[in-house]
């Protein structure tokens, strides 16, 4: 990008001055005329100067000998800066990215090392999903205890939201849960600046993608790739033993899925209590909004268009279903399942 702008730029001028240089030999030849009063031999007030032998000397040799110098300096070092330097921006960019994952790393890492203890909870620096213990106090009786609160992994984070989504989770956070807000909007303790480097150290955390598109490098954050397949067969490995074990759909299994990263499944978000391994209805809702008793099939009254929501998740502001307005929280899942899966799991979310 860069280094287009930068040869576009050379292009312009290199024609402006090709064209001015034309314009002017063009109209200095048509006008060109001897000079005044060069027909007389000598005025009266003038002397005669040197000789030719004696002007065309060392002197003359040594100018003309700087003149070239100084030519081949615009000549070949200009051209060859134009050349570099794009590479050089691009050079610059990249280490100040490589930078940014420094930084980030260094506020990802366990208290223990100086940081902020997203790897305690999120499953060690490579962000792979964990737990973290929680006090929950009951509404009702004010009673409160101890559980153990699923957090998903965030190595797959950029796979379910987009990079503004993400900055809100961090910034504020998810406030009933272990998750604290970290941005200073949100009242936590970090910079814009912090959490930016943050978010470029998940972003080099990332499971690199499978089947990018073309023209799309990036294999941590192209949008056409997917899952690793390996990871796929896990998922349906898993899916499959909660079939057998549950008497379950497949639909249903993925809708619980219980890996380890917690970041497939649609319960912890909209089944209550199931992030801390204590269920309550189904699908009833949480975080996530209720799905039970045809409300999420009157928001889609076509099948089609729930897949494409589940597949895309909701944007910030943008109209979903019949009278649905997104908030970005619903991540999409269009890169973390096959189509097969989403299509059995919003088979099992209608008949909710
Ligand atoms: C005390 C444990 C704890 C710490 C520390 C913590 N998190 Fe979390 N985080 C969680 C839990 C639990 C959730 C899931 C909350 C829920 O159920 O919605 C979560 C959710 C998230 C999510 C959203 C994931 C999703 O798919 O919904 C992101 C992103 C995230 N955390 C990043 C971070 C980062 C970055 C840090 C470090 C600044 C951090 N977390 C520190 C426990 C923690
Ligand atoms: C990180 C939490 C989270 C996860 C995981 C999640 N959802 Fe959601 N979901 C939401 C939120 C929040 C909304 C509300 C819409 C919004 O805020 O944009 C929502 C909305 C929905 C709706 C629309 C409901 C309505 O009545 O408008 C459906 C359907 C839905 N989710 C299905 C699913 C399915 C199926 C999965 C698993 C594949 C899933 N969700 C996983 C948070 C989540």
């Amino acid at each position: 990008m860069i280094a287009l702008t930068t040869t576009s730029i050379a292009w312009l001028i290199f024609t402006v001055i090709l064209g001015g240089w034309c314009v002017y030999a063009f109209l200095n030849i048509r006008q060109a005329r001897d000079e005044l009063g060069s027909e007389i031999e000598m005025a009266p007030n003038r002397k005669k100067y040197y000789e030719d032998e004696e002007l065309e000397g060392p002197r003359l040799t040594r100018v003309l000998g700087i003149g070239v110098i100084l030519l081949v300096v615009i000549v070949v070092a200009l051209p060859l800066y134009w050349i570099l330097e794009p590479a050089r921006q691009a050079g610059a960019q990249d280490a100040k990215e490589e930078q940014f994952i420094e930084w980030g790393s260094r506020l990802f890492a366990p208290t223990a090392e100086g940081g902020f203890n997203c790897a305690g909870c999120h499953g060690g620096m490579s962000g792979g999903g964990g737990n973290a213990t929680y006090n929950l106090t009951d509404p009702a009786t004010g009673e409160v205890r101890e559980v153990l609160w699923n957090a998903p992994a965030v190595n797959t984070i950029f796979y379910r939201f987009d990079e503004d989504e993400v900055r809100f989770i961090l910034v504020y956070g998810r406030p009933f849960s272990p998750m604290s807000p970290w941005g200073v909007d949100g009242g936590g303790p970090m910079n814009d600046q912090q959490i930016d480097t943050l978010l470029a150290y998940m972003r080099s955390i990332q499971i690199d993608r499978e089947g990018c598109g073309e023209g799309e490098e990036d294999v941590k954050t192209c949008p056409s790739g997917h899952l690793p397949s390996d990871i796929q067969g896990d998922i349906d490995t898993r899916a499959q033993q909660l079939m057998d074990e549950n008497g379950w759909t497949y639909g249903e299994a993925l809708y619980n899925l219980d890996l380890a990263s917690g970041a497939y499944s649609c319960a912890r978000c909209h089944t209550p209590g199931w992030s801390w391994g204590e269920p309550g209805v189904t699908g009833q809702g949480a975080f996530g909004w209720n799905l039970t008793g045809g409300k999420a099939n009157s928001a889609f009254p076509i099948e089609s268009d729930m897949i494409d929501f589940i597949k895309n998740g909701s944007q910030l502001g943008a109209r979903y279903g019949i009278q649905g307005q997104g908030s970005g929280r619903m991540p999409g899942f269009g890169s973390m399942l096959t189509d097969e899966q989403i299509e059995a799991i919003v088979e099992y979310v209608r008949s909710l």
